[in-house]
C-alpha cells in the first residue's frame, strides 16, 4: 500500500471538521488524490449503522460490535482500495474513537476491543482472520484534546444533540482518558494539538504535524 492514512480524533465537540477540509485542500493543491471519509460511516452499509449507533439505546457490546461491523465493511471497500491507489485517506474518527468512546466512556471490555481490532483492521497474509496479519493502522492519528467543560460549551445550543452528545461531562472525561492510554500504547502514531486555542493556532500546529511527516511542505 502506498497511500496515506491520516485519522483524526478528539471529543465531541473538539473541532475538527474545518481542519480536516484544510488538510485535504493542502494534499490536493500537491497534486495528491485524497479520499474523504468517516467513522461510523463511509459505505452506504455503514451509514446506515451511523444512524442507528448514534441514535438507538443498546449496550456497550453491541454498541462496539456494530461501530466494528461498520468499520469491517469501511475498510474493504474504501480504506484499504484507496491505499492501494496511493490517495492520502482522511477519516474522521477511526479506532481509537471506539477505545475511547466504548472502552473508555462506556467502560467496555479493552482485551476485547483490541480482539476485534486485530480481526477488523487484519490485511489477510495467507493466514486468514485468525492467522498471521498484519494490522491497518493509521500512519498518523491528530488528536484533537480539549478540556471537556470547553467542548460541552462549544456544543452547547449548536443543534440538537445525539446520544453521544448528550452524555454528561464526567462521560468524556473517560473518552479522553481512553484517548490517553491509546496515545501512549503508540506515541509515534499520535500527534496531540491543544485543540482549546483560537482556531488559526490550531490550524498551524495540525499543518506542523503533517509536515513534520514530510507529507506537506513547510510554508
Ligand atoms: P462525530 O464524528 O462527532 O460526527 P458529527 O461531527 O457529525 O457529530 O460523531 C460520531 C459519534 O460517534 C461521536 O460521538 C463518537 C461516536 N463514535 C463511537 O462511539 N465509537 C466509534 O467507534 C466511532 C467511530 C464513533
Amino acid at each position: 500500500m502506498n497511500g496515506l492514512f491520516i485519522s483524526f480524533e478528539g471529543i465531541d465537540g473538539a473541532g475538527k471538521s474545518t481542519h480536516i477540509e484544510g488538510l485535504a485542500q493542502a494534499f490536493k493543491a500537491q497534486g495528491r488524490v485524497v479520499t474523504l471519509t468517516r467513522e461510523p460511516g463511509g459505505t452506504p452499509l455503514a451509514e446506515q449503522l451511523r444512524g442507528v449507533i448514534l441514535n438507538a439505546p443498546m449496550d456497550a457490546m453491541t454498541e462496539a460490535l456494530l461501530v466494528f461491523a461498520a468499520r469491517r465493511d469501511h475498510v474493504q471497500q474504501v480504506i484499504a482500495p484507496a491505499l492501494q491507489r496511493g490517495d492520502v485517506v482522511l477519516c474522521d474518527r477511526f479506532t481509537d474513537a471506539t477505545f475511547a468512546y466504548q472502552g473508555g466512556g462506556r467502560g467496555f471490555d479493552w482485551a476485547v476491543l483490541s480482539v476485534l481490532e486485530k480481526w477488523v483492521q487484519g490485511q489477510d497474509q495467507g493466514g486468514g482472520p485468525m492467522g498471521e496479519s498484519v494490522l491497518l493502522q493509521p500512519h498518523l492519528t491528530v488528536w484533537f484534546d480539549l478540556p471537556s467543560p470547553v467542548a460541552a460549551q462549544r456544543l452547547c445550543g449548536a443543534r440538537v444533540p445525539d446520544k453521544f452528545e448528550s452524555q454528561p461531562l464526567a462521560f468524556f472525561e473517560k473518552v479522553a482518558h481512553g484517548y490517553g492510554q491509546r496515545m501512549d500504547a503508540d506515541p509515534g502514531r499520535f500527534a496531540r494539538i491543544d485543540a482549546n486555542q483560537p482556531q488559526a493556532s490550531v490550524w498551524a500546529d495540525v499543518s506542523k504535524a503533517v509536515q513534520a511527516k514530510g507529507w506537506l511542505p513547510i510554508c
